[in-house]
């Protein structure tokens, strides 16, 4: 597998509070990386620099070999990375499929035509291919602040994952999602993205989804990454447990282990 986002010796600051420090890390082409860590110890900060929002303080992002720390947020996005937010950024007074036309205006149109954006037959045949890879379907017309809570968290993802991304990082894509809820959500997130070879790094606090969904874990501890390994490995490391995960469910993953092979 290739790489194709390499971090470097990034720094940011604010004031006094150092919000990353020394953080290194190689993403490889189709990988899935959880990113986890207490609150406030760097994770939006990592993805906001990444992304373009925030600049470092100092340090090198490399993506596909191209230097793009001093690149905005939307020539990152054509270029390639794409990303979501805690908070749903839906337009709530237009219809889903109004949503999605919009975000393909706003990455391929430029000037106005963002603002009112083209509809054309082979846009709006990617606009509905799209909403059935996000099985949205059946709400093409729904105005989004009718939606329900999941749905709507499927449609702000998918507005992120418009024009197949290369990389896609999702903040916290399952909070304020019913337990319930939470599994078939990422099936479909994660089965859209396979489809499109997406490569994904998500925010995450719920380890069960983690242990699920990731293949690599990136663990954040004060503004630093204290363990980058192998889900399985990550979640049994020392720091993860003391600083993110807690012994508690440390002992859960034990036992569910042992009744799941027969030996509790
Ligand atoms: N714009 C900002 N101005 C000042 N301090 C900030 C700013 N953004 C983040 N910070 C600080 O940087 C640190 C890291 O914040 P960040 O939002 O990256 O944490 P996080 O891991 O995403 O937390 P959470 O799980 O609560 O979302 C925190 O101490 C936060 O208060
Ligand atoms: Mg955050």
């Amino acid at each position: 597998m290739s790489v194709i986002l390499e971090v470097s010796d990034l720094q940011k600051t604010f004031g006094a509070v150092v919000a990353a420090k020394d953080i290194n890390v190689s993403v490889s082409e189709h990988e899935t990386i959880g990113i986890i860590g207490a609150n406030g110890a760097g994770k939006t900060t990592f993805v906001n620099m990444v992304t373009g929002y925030l600049k470092p303080t100092s340090g090198r992002i490399q993506f596909l070999g191209q230097d793009i720390i001093h690149l905005p947020p939307r020539d990152i996005t054509c270029l390639g990375i794409s990303r979501s937010f805690q908070v749903p950024q839906v337009f709530m007074s237009e219809t889903v499929f109004e949503n999605l036309l919009m975000a393909y205006a706003i990455v391929e149109d430029t000037g106005l035509a963002m603002l009112s954006p083209i509809m054309s037959e082979e846009r709006a045949s990617r606009v509905d291919a799209h909403l059935k890879r996000y099985q949205i379907e059946d709400y093409r017309d729904a105005v989004a602040s009718t939606l329900p809570q999941g749905v709507r968290k499927l449609l702000d993802i998918a507005m992120a994952a418009v024009r197949s991304p290369r990389i896609l990082m999702l903040d916290e894509p399952t909070s304020g999602i019913s337990v319930e809820e939470k599994f078939p959500l990422m099936d479909i997130i994660m089965e859209a993205l396979k489809q499109e070879d997406t490569t994904v790094l998500f925010i995450e606090h719920d380890m069960e989804i983690v242990e699920r969904y990731v293949a690599r874990v990136l663990a954040f501890y004060q503004g630093e990454i204290v363990c980058d390994a192998p889900t399985e490995e990550a979640l049994v490391d020392e720091k993860v447990r003391e600083f993110v995960i807690g012994e508690e469910y440390h002992r859960t993953r034990i036992e569910r282990a042992g009744t799941e092979t027969g030996n509790a």
